[in-house]
Formats: C-alpha cells, sequence, structure tokens
C-alpha cells in the first residue's frame, strides 16, 4: 500500500461510524424457549442493522448471589470472583443491553435476579465510593414471555428492569411483552411478538434511538 492509500484509509477508518455493541443477556433455562427465539430474533436484527452482538445465557453460568459483604474493589467491581465478573465486563462494554426472561411465579426468573444483586457492587461504586462514572447512557431493551394473560406480572418485571436499568445507566427504551406462550417455543407461531422483538433489535443497533 502507498503512503498516500495509507492515509486515505485511515482517514475512511476514522469517519465511519463506531459500530453499537448489543449484549444479550437469556435469563430463561430453557435453550429454544419463547425467551430465547425473542431474544435471538431481535439479536439477528441487530447484526442485520451492523451492530456488534454478544449474548449471555445467565443459567450456563456459575455464580452465587450477592451476600452483602458491602466490600466492593477500588475499580468498582465485585470482590467475588466467579462468572458474574465475565457479564459485569460485558455489561460495561456494551451500548445497548437487551434482557429477556420469563415470568416465573409473577416476576422474573431467579437466574436474573440473582445477576441484578450482584450488580449492588456497581451501585456501590456508582454513589458511595464514586469510581463509577456512566454520564454516557446505554440503550436498554426488555423482552419477557408469560403463559397467563393480563399485566400485573409484566408490572412487576418491569420495575425491577427499570430499576435495574437505572442503577448501571442504561436507558429502558424498548419492551416486548408477549403473553399465553407454554409450549417451548410456541412464540414462532405469533409473527406480531416476533416482528416486535426485531423492531427493537433494529432500532437500538444505533447509537441514535
Ligand atoms: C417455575 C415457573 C414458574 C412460572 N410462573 C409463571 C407465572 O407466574 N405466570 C405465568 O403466566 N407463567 C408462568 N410460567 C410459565 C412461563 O412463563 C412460560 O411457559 C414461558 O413461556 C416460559 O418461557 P421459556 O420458553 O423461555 O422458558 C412459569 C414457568 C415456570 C417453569
Amino acid at each position: 500500500m502507498t503512503s498516500s492509500q495509507n492515509l486515505f484509509s485511515r482517514i475512511y477508518r476514522k469517519n465511519q461510524p463506531k459500530q453499537t455493541q448489543v449484549l444479550g443477556i437469556m435469563a430463561s433455562p430453557r435453550k429454544g424457549g419463547n425467551t430465547d427465539v425473542l431474544l435471538d430474533a431481535a439479536l439477528k436484527a441487530a447484526r442485520e442493522s451492523g451492530a456488534i452482538i454478544e449474548k449471555i445465557i445467565i443459567n450456563d453460568l456459575s455464580f452465587v448471589p450477592c451476600q452483602a459483604c458491602e466490600e466492593v474493589r477500588e475499580d468498582g467491581r465485585c470482590k467475588i470472583q466467579d462468572d458474574f465478573q465475565k457479564i459485569y465486563e460485558a455489561v460495561l462494554s456494551a451500548d445497548s443491553i437487551f434482557v429477556a426472561s420469563p415470568i416465573y411465579f409473577g416476576s422474573i426468573s431467579a437466574q436474573l435476579k440473582m445477576l441484578i444483586d450482584r450488580f449492588q457492587c456497581y451501585w456501590r461504586a456508582k454513589h458511595v465510593t464514586k469510581t463509577i462514572n456512566d454520564a454516557a447512557m446505554k440503550q436498554g431493551g426488555f423482552i419477557c414471555v408469560q403463559a397467563s394473560s393480563g399485566s400485573d406480572f409484566f408490572d412487576n418485571a418491569r420495575a425491577v428492569m427499570k430499576n435495574f436499568f437505572t442503577t448501571t445507566g442504561v436507558e429502558y427504551c424498548r419492551e416486548v411483552f408477549c403473553s399465553g406462550l407454554e409450549k417451548k417455543g410456541s412464540v414462532k407461531e405469533k409473527p406480531d411478538c416476533m416482528e416486535k422483538a426485531a423492531a427493537m433489535g433494529e432500532k437500538l443497533s444505533s447509537h441514535s434511538f
């Protein structure tokens, strides 16, 4: 490559918009289930819109619930060394976060609640030790499925998610709630839900939302 070509390629790269990093967090233990299918639809749309995507299946990881030790490392990380650290780093580096959970006994799954509680270290780092500054907001989307109808359980789940997103500097931008789903993967027969998930993926795959 000549020096003028080299210069051109550097200027060209500099002017390219940064690719959005989208993190999908799957909170159902049932792979290929309704939560998983909708999250995949959202992530596929995000990738097709130019985002770099990463997916974490909480149930595949090994971590303990928050021990309320109130000890945070100087860098704001939790002191307990387990798989939570992987999720923490992924959340920090993402621009958009999609969280997907089934309704279990009227709220989010235990897997997701356990993960959220571990972010107490983030809360302490932000508000107590003041070692985290998350002024640059991330974008957040929430997918939730249930067998029954009605909105009460989704209201519960939304309240927890909004709390989690606010704590971690994420704006609650979109939600996809689908009812009447019991059989594994039956959401594929609900085109309106699939379309809403894809629309969320497309919308939250760029920095300008
Ligand atoms: C432990 C457990 C608790 C559940 N609790 C509820 C509930 O309170 N309300 C409801 O509508 N569905 C409930 N369901 C049904 C799931 O929300 C529903 O089947 C959902 O589609 C499962 O998502 P998945 O396919 O991603 O696993 C429960 C399922 C399980 C396994």
